[in-house]
């Protein structure tokens, strides 16, 4: 990530700032969004790349996390060599998370390595997605399986993309943002909660804070081997919820579930004083799932996580709102199965 340089421009689409940026790297341009985001901004995006004299593409591609696959990714690749697009071209990704993470990828392997720039347009891509260098795409078997880390050139964030954003995948980019907080900033955890509960769109201040919180802890760790697996809190739990339930339930409100179970494990190691389990819970209570799954079911979904070693299942906890529980050799710490059944029939109880 340390060569990625971040931007932060408002109304980007009636900016030469924007326009003036890209030029440095290429003006053959190829745009990647999924059909969602062509149909807000496709046209808009065209039509000003050639107004600054751009050649300029278009890729569409169907919206989704179950899009974000190696087949979409091996037909998006097939379209570029069919378009027969050289090294010189630069590509975009423009939208969120799921449109990072795969064009971020393609970019990672196309011709062995292409230049692309990251346009996010949902919170959730610009506090998260975007940021860390992390692409890759899902599997049958479990979330980003098979990936890499690439580099974007740079990365624009836009805060008036959020004005479009339905309100439930504010919230999706809201978890990420409280999770920032709850590992790292008792003071940004309060902070977001505020604007949170006021149901607004979050200040660009707020946005850049919680990137600022990421990078910080890149900058420490980038290939993910020690402190980096922080920014895991809440993703053991969540990324099994997502497969449990197939991919229905949203990223972010996957791990906020997550969160609130590796919060109550926090707790019941007496690691987290009851007092912040119930901050914590004050936001995230309404984070239920509707669903019960047996624990063989749980155990299969969450065996195929990357921070588990041999045949445990690791998650991160916490000491405080603001503070990751580290144990002396390891960041994660290993979940024994009593313990499982506990939190499952814990979050699984219709009243918490
Ligand atoms: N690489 C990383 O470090 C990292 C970190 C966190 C999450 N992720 C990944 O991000 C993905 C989730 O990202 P996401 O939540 O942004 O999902 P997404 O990309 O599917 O976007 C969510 C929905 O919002 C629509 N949309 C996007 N921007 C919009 C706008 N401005 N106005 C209206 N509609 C808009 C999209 O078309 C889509 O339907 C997951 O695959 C997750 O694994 C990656």
């Amino acid at each position: 990530m340390q060569n990625t340089k971040i931007y932060n421009i408002s109304n980007l689409i009636n900016s030469s700032e924007f326009f003036n940026e890209i030029k440095g790297l290429s003006t053959n341009i190829i745009i990647f969004c999924d059909a969602n985001i062509n149909k807000i901004y496709g046209k808009k995006f065209l039509e000003s790349f050639l107004n600054y004299q751009f050649k300029v593409q278009l890729i569409v591609f169907n919206p989704g996390e179950e899009n974000k696959t190696r087949e979409v990714k091996q037909a998006l690749e097939d379209e570029l060599l069919k378009r027969k697009i050289k090294k010189d071209h630069l590509l975009i990704a423009l939208g969120g998370g799921v449109t990072t993470d795969l064009i971020g990828f393609i970019a990672a392997t196309y011709l062995r390595g292409i230049k692309a720039i990251y346009v996010p347009t949902t919170l959730l891509a610009m506090v998260d997605a975007a940021i860390g260098a992390k692409v890759g795409v899902n599997t049958s078997y479990g979330k980003n399986l098979i990936g890499a880390f690439y580099c974007p050139d740079k990365v624009f964030i836009d805060q008036t993309f959020l004005k479009t954003l339905p309100s439930d995948e504010l919230i999706n980019g809201y978890v990420e943002m409280l999770k920032h907080g709850l590992i790292n900033s008792n003071k940004h955890f309060q902070s977001v909660c505020l604007s949170y509960m006021q149901k607004k769109i979050p200040s660009i201040e707020l946005i850049l804070d919680s990137i600022q919180i990421k990078q910080k802890i890149i900058v420490l760790d980038a290939l993910d081997q020690n402190i980096r697996k922080t920014l895991n809190f809440g993703h053991t739990f969540g990324h099994a919820i997502e497969v449990l339930s197939n991919f229905q339930i949203k990223h972010g409100y996957a791990v906020a579930i997550g969160i609130f179970m590796e919060s109550y494990l926090s707790m019941k190691m007496q690691f987290l004083s009851s007092d912040d389990f119930h901050k914590i819970k004050t936001i995230f209570q309404m984070f239920t799932i509707k669903k019960k799954y047996t624990f063989i079911e749980w155990k299969n979904a969450l065996k195929y996580d990357k921070k588990n070693s041999d045949n445990s299942i690791e998650y991160i906890a916490l000491k405080a709102i603001g503070k990751v529980k580290v144990n002396l050799k390891n960041i994660t710490h290993s979940l024994p199965d009593t313990l499982l059944l506990d939190v499952i029939n814990w979050i699984q109880q219709a009243d918490i």
